[in-house]
């Protein structure tokens, strides 16, 4: 029998976000008849995909010498400078940013960027570590932490809306008692995985003095969000200075096939990055950088989220939430998170006489996938029956597919409490 390293077994034993990507690449492969509301899946936008058949086309056609490059080459680590000259052209003139190519990273995906982030930031004894401001949150995080200390989230603070609505926000007093010497980096997704949410102007001013002030890094996820691919649904300024780390990745603009995404950050950490990606990787996979850097050199794809994507996922997200709330009615104790972004509804089932993960098995047994919500609950310092409470439920799939998945999750709900 073969034996492992303790720190194999963690990286090599099931995990949530492992059973995730099954559950996820099963129902998209070989078990047609599973209703997947369970990952974060983008749509298959039809005008997206025939813009990404265009831009494959043009590659082909017109530039052969350069799609025959971006194959028999490997790019330096940190991406193809031609890429991040570009990438950074485009933040300046889109997002008014002020960083330069030293300032970009390429990397294999945000999933990757996010452990290396943390390796870099928190290593792996325990003796730094990342604090994220509002559990709940991405759970691919969740078992990217090294060492078990590594990883300390906050409770949001519940603010209950009208219309079996809610919103989470920073708990600032219960964060600042957090912020001891220890932490390394402050690190959210906005829109955040899971739940939606969109922290307020008022909230990132705060965060982002909060970090400057104790000289650590605040680490922005947008991997749905600004500046691309756009499925945020509120009023977002994207910022970037050197003590912001921001995560943009090209997955969910219809291309997580490509695994490539950016980081735009201090030099300090763009070139640390790098290097990591060298041991780890030697290279990016460079036909996402080739297929998107045309795009970045005009307007397109700013046009293409404004007016594609966002319009897209915001009437899906519309039509879900109505449809569900419609089959929920008020016959159960619910409350839906504010949608503000992302591709999700969070579901708080409260004092539900059973829990998210049981849900999940009578959910997964009638052919809906969703995910229960304990998983994003990870670096608590205490446990919270809230997590137990709560279903993440994706609307990206077609609408059929939705519209069913919904009305038996409703049926489940309503059978799970009249018990
Ligand atoms: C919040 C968030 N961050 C990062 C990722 C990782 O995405 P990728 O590795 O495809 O760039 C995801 C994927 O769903 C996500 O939801």
């Amino acid at each position: 029998m073969i034996s492992f390293s303790a720190l194999g077994e963690k990286l090599g034993g099931p995990c949530g976000i492992q059973e995730l990507m099954e559950d996820l690449g099963r129902a998209m492969s070989s078990e047609p008849d599973m209703r997947m509301l369970g990952g974060g899946n983008p749509s298959a936008i039809p005008e997206m995909q025939s813009l990404w058949r265009d831009q494959w086309r043009h590659l082909l056609e017109n530039e052969p010498d350069r799609l025959d490059r971006a194959l028999v080459n490997y790019d330096p680590p940190g991406g193809s400078p031609t890429f991040r000259r570009t990438m950074a052209a485009f933040l300046q003139r889109e997002c008014g940013w002020t960083c330069t190519e030293k300032n970009i990273v390429v990397m294999p995906g945000g999933q990757a960027a996010f452990f290396d982030l943390f390796t870099l930031l928190a290593g792996h004894d325990g003796k730094k570590k990342i604090l994220f401001p509002i559990a709940p949150e991405y759970i691919g995080y969740a078992n990217q932490a090294l060492h078990p200390d590594a990883f300390v989230s906050i409770p949001g603070a519940i603010e209950e809306l009208p219309d079996h609505t809610f919103k989470y926000r920073i708990d600032f007093d219960r964060l600042r008692a957090a912020l001891t010497p220890d932490i390394a980096a402050l690190c959210l997704s906005c829109p955040t995985n899971p739940t939606g949410n969109v922290i307020t102007p008022s909230e990132l001013t705060t965060l982002r003095e909060i970090a400057a002030s104790h000289s650590i890094p605040l680490i922005l996820d947008q991997a749905y969000g600004m500046p691309f691919p756009g499925a945020i649904y509120t009023d977002w300024t994207p910022v970037w200075d050197e003590n912001l780390i921001i995560s943009i990745s090209l997955s969910k603009l219809g291309l997580p096939g490509v695994r490539t995404s950016v980081i735009v950050a201090h030099e300090r950490v763009t070139t640390a990055l790098a290097n990591m990606n060298a041991v780890l990787a030697l290279a990016n996979g460079n036909i996402g950088q080739a297929l998107l850097q045309p795009l970045l050199e005009g307007d397109q794809l700013t046009r293409s989220a404004s007016e594609i994507i966002r319009p897209f996922y915001q009437a899906k997200c519309q039509l879900a939430n109505r449809l569900l709330r419609e089959a929920l009615g008020d016959r159960v104790p619910y409350a839906l998170h504010a949608s503000e972004g992302a591709f999700f509804l969070w579901l708080w089932l409260k004092d539900c006489p059973i829990t998210a993960a049981e849900l999940y098995q009578r959910l997964k047994r009638r052919k809906v996938l969703v995910v229960p919500g304990h998983y994003f609950f990870f670096g608590l310092a205490e446990p919270w029956p809230h997590a137990h409470q709560c279903l993440r439920i994706t609307f990206s799939q077609p609408e059929p597919v939705v519209r069913e998945g919904l009305q038996i999750i409703a049926e489940e709900v309503i059978a799970a409490y009249a018990g």
